[in-house]
């Protein structure tokens, strides 16, 4: 079984991601600092896949760390979750989310280089588009970015690119994710935020638990028919899904490709509310606030390419994506 390194694997979409490969006949390798996971992760994922994982405690920005590893296995591929995430810390600590995110980004790819790896999958997010891109978003449409985090995943875009171009035989595909949520459908793995979550799904569960008083919707004055932020939810299992498509594809095709990976659906908050509601029995307190500061009104992937390359096309609907998540929640909870 081809051997794949996945850094950032015990986070949200890394951990999906590990049990997807294992059940597509890869072996997994996972690199992770824990600095947004926990260890236990990786028995939950024992448990799931009925395989040995194995995992290094170790910073991808550390050249020696991952020299080490690249040296005790042969890598067909790396999936490169690894960095820092929080939008509206990226706004306060700018310097902090580009040296830990592109360091981490060249580190990966000079270890790829020195031990002959040509083959990457990386994280991006639909981020990446300017705003003002008409929807849906397409590939080919206009790049640029409103904050630190995002430009982080468009230098290190810019970066894979310049190297699958110098590199032959070198192949990377740019996954660009719209907003996953939900969780495995074993209720052993979800996302797991420290504190106050800043995501809709994560603030939405902890409500439904009781751990909060009630939801925040940010704003109803927006231009969209119920007037709150339309986004394209995807489960989380079914962008795992897209990893394993992305490596097959990654073996027949060299240089760099983005992709958008979403339903192609945009739902508004006061839709994901009545969704989750339906699809849980749980009624959800919420109060309309003020908006957020940089909050899109509307924006849905175009699917399209997704199809046509990897022949991916997302396969659970809004109301599993809220009953995965919500099981998820109540399992944390006992
Ligand atoms: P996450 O924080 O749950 O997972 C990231 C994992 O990487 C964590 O386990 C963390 O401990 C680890 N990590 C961070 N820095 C590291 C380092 N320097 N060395 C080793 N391990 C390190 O985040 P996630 O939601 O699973 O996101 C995974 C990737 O997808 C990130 O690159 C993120 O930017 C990108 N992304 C996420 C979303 C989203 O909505 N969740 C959307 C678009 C893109
Ligand atoms: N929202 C609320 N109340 C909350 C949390 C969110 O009303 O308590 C609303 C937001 O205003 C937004 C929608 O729910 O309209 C979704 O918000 P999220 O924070 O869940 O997701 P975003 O679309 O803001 O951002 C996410 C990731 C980013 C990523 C971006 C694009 O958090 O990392 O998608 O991929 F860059």
């Amino acid at each position: 079984m081809p051997n794949i390194l996945v850094t950032g694997g015990a986070g949200y979409i890394g951990s999906h991601t590990v049990a997807a490969l294992s059940a597509a006949g890869y072996s997994p390798v996972i690199v992770d600092n824990f600095s947004n996971s926990q260890e236990s992760v990786i028995t939950r994922l024992e448990k799931i896949t009925g395989a040995q994982i194995p995992f290094y405690n170790a910073d991808v920005r550390d050249g020696a760390a991952l020299d080490a590893v690249f040296s005790q296995y042969s890598f067909a591929a790396a999936i490169h979750f690894a960095g820092l995430k929080a939008v509206g810390e990226s706004v306060a600590e700018p310097l902090r989310y580009y040296e830990h995110n592109l360091a981490a980004t060249m580190s990966l790819l000079a270890a790829m280089q020195k031990h002959g790896v040509k083959s990457l999958i990386f994280s991006s997010s639909a981020t990446v588009y300017r705003e003002d891109d008409p929807v849906p978003y397409v590939e080919s449409g206009e790049l640029g970015c409103s904050n630190p985090y995002g430009w982080t995943k468009l230098f290190s875009e810019q970066i894979i690119r310049d190297v699958a171009a110098a590199t032959p035989g070198f192949s990377a595909v740019l996954l660009r994710y719209f907003n996953p949520i939900g969780a495995h459908s074993s209720g052993l793995i979800g996302e797991e935020p420290q504190g106050v979550p800043n995501n809709l799904l994560p603030y939405v569960t902890q409500v439904a638990a009781g751990i909060r008083p009630q939801l925040s919707v940010f704003g109803n004055d927006y231009p969209t028919p119920d007037g709150t932020c339309i986004r394209d939810y995807i489960h989380v299992s079914d962008l795992a899904r897209a990893h394993a498509l992305a490596l097959g594809f990654a073996e027949k095709n060299t240089g760099a490709t983005a992709i958008n990976i979403g339903t192609g659906r945009g739902y508004s908050v006061l839709e994901v509310v009545a969704a989750f509601e339906r699809a849980t029995g749980v009624s959800l307190p919420y109060r309309v606030t003020a908006r957020r500061p940089g909050d899109i009104p509307e924006y849905f992937a175009n699917p399209e390419l997704a199809r046509e390359k990897l022949g991916f096309a997302a396969e659970l609907g809004i109301e599993e994506m809220c009953r995965d998540a919500w099981r998820f929640e109540q399992g944390r909870k006992d």
